[in-house]
């Protein structure tokens, strides 16, 4: 019988991160090593995607935010682009079914009115089916940006000051993580890039302040599960300290 490398490992429940975010990268390239197009890349890296879902929600990771398409991706050749909003219907539509089996909710975090009307109609659709799934929460990443995100809160909180809805000394920290797209959402307790980039690259930038970082030198379509469980061991060893000094090393008493 084949083995489930999510049923063998021991990860200790207590200290798993609630929220995990995943930079995907390296589609393009694990495409070029194979003389393929870039695009099979992206098909390869979707298959990739439904593998790491699976995996969080049978883990029991609590949120999973996956970077898919950013502001600055819109810039690629059309015909990528194209292939990109191609795939994302497809799996936002084929995934439904897993959605409500495994109880995951989905969200989008971005410029979705941005998308395609198609792909929006699709995304809608998911959104309303999965609303009351408790499990787990998918956040896919989308049009997103930090820089527009923190642009778009600035502005929404400028204009409440002007219509007298909001006093300026009322904004603080939590005032403006209430105007991102991840109002209400724990921040990432652990960030994944892969591909052996070293860079946030625009990506939860507000959110990452304190979320552990962890680089994975594989291209994003050969990532797997149990690389995954690797990682998550790996954060289950750190010590968070979120810039204060652990207990028993305090001067203070
Ligand atoms: C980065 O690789 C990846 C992307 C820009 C898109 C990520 C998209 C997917 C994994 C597939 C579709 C997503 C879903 C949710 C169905 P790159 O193209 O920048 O790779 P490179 O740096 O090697 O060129």
């Amino acid at each position: 019988m084949k083995s489930n490398p999510t049923q063998d490992v021991k990860l200790n429940p207590e200290t798993l991160p609630f929220h995990v975010a995943i930079i995907m990268d390296g589609n393009g390239r694990w495409a070029k090593k194979r003389l393929m197009n870039r695009v099979k890349g992206h098909e390869k890296g979707t298959q990739t995607v439904r593998c790491i879902v699976t995996a969080c929600a049978e883990l029991g990771i609590g949120m999973l935010t996956l970077y898919a398409f950013s502001t600055e991706n819109w810039a690629r050749p059309k015909h990528e682009v194209k292939a990109l909003m191609m795939l994302l219907k497809k799996f936002i539509v084929s995934e439904r079914d897993e959605f409500s089996k495994n109880n995951i909710h989905l969200n989008i975090i971005g410029q979705k009115h941005r998308l395609p009307e198609d792909v929006q109609k699709e995304i809608d659709t998911t959104l309303t089916l999965t609303k009351n799934n408790d499990k787990m929460i998918l956040n896919l990443a989308l049009s997103y940006g930090s820089r527009e995100e923190i642009t778009t809160a600035v502005k929404n909180i400028a204009r409440k000051i002007e219509l007298k809805e909001l006093k300026f000394r009322e904004i603080n920290q939590d005032l403006i993580s209430d105007h991102l797209y991840t109002r209400k959402m724990p921040d990432p307790d652990l960030i994944i890039r892969t591909s052996g980039e070293y860079r946030l690259s625009n990506f939860l930038m507000w959110q990452a302040a304190y979320s552990e970082i962890y680089i994975s030198d594989t291209l994003w379509p050969d990532f797997s599960e149990k690389e995954f469980i690797g990682i998550l061991k790996n954060f289950q060893e750190r010590d968070r300290r979120f810039g204060k000094v652990p207990c028993n090393k305090s001067n203070d008493g």
